[in-house]
């Protein structure tokens, strides 16, 4: 079993009487992609920002490498090599892709060694990496919306994380442009980066996850690989619904029916 990069021990958050997240634990691996799914609401993007310092927790723990960082400031969060998009993406609107992502490159993990003109060659190979090279000098308040996503991407890479979260950063995208979101994050993983992805796109999800955990009404209902977490019938009730659930039934009678076809087929002629 590999190490765990965080361990997530008995977090709760209160705004007023409510329970944004109550009692939530679980250990993210290194090296794994965690999907963090659930309902509008149920406590995601709050978690998202207790492991990234915004919010300090009424109870429990965030480690990182051994180290409590419940009390940690955003800033240095981000020092120690947690970084993270936002679900509304803020970029600097009057600066230029590449200067937006050498502002991260000169502030991050390995920011106070670089020069500002390593910074804005680290800048150019992340928007190679993430296909953005294309509008370097554009200003971001002018790109479309899948390429302010890209730069959202290329600006938490660009601080040097070695776990990032990832708030929807596929929500507003057509199909292709998921595909090329996704094929984005499976290359920034393979870079040995951890990933937190959150999204309600079921499908991104099963394909990028290596497990899943589910908030639903800021507690953790389910956790653990793809398909068993998507067939548990408490995440079919308090999340994916019936009607995901009918179309799943429907799903495995045609792949069995495939199956039975396939065996009863004689075989070809030698
Ligand atoms: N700053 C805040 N002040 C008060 N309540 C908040 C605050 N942030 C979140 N909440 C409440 O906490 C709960 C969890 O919100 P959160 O944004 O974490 O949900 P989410 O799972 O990210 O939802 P979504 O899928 O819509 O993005 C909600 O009831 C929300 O209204
Ligand atoms: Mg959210």
């Amino acid at each position: 079993m590999s190490e765990a990069a965080l361990h997530i021990e008995g977090v709760g958050v209160r705004f007023g009487g409510l329970w944004a997240l109550s009692d939530v634990s679980f250990a993210v691996e290194r090296g794994a992609v965690l999907g963090l799914i659930g309902p509008n609401g149920s406590g995601k993007t709050t978690l998202m920002n207790v492991i990234s310092g915004v919010y300090k927790p009424v109870t429990g723990e965030v480690r990182y490498g051994g180290r409590r960082i419940a009390d940690v400031p955003t800033h240095q969060v981000c020092h120690l090599g947690i970084a993270r998009t936002f679900q509304i993406v803020k970029p600097f609107a009057s600066l230029n892709a590449r200067e937006n992502v050498a502002v991260g490159a000169m502030y991050g993990r390995e920011g106070s060694k670089r020069s500002t003109r390593a910074a804005f060659e680290r800048a150019d190979e992340l928007l190679e990496i993430v296909d953005l090279a294309r509008v370097a000098y554009r200003r971001a308040s002018d790109l479309t919306i899948p390429d302010r996503k890209r730069l959202e991407v290329a600006k938490a890479l660009a601080l040097d994380p070695e776990v990032l979260l990832l708030d929807e950063v596929m929500a507003g995208l057509n199909a292709t442009e998921v595909e090329e979101a996704l094929d984005l994050l499976r290359r920034v993983n393979q870079r040995g980066i951890t990933l937190i992805v959150v999204e309600h796109l079921m499908k991104a999800i099963v394909s990028i996850s290596t497990c899943i955990v589910v908030l639903a009404e800021g507690r953790k209902i389910a956790e653990g690989a793809p398909a068993d977490v998507l067939a548990s019938p408490e995440v079919i009730e308090a999340y994916l619904g019936s009607r995901w659930a009918k179309r799943q039934q429907q799903l495995e009678a045609i792949e069995a029916e495939r199956r039975a076809v396939q065996q009863v087929r004689p075989p070809a002629p030698s």
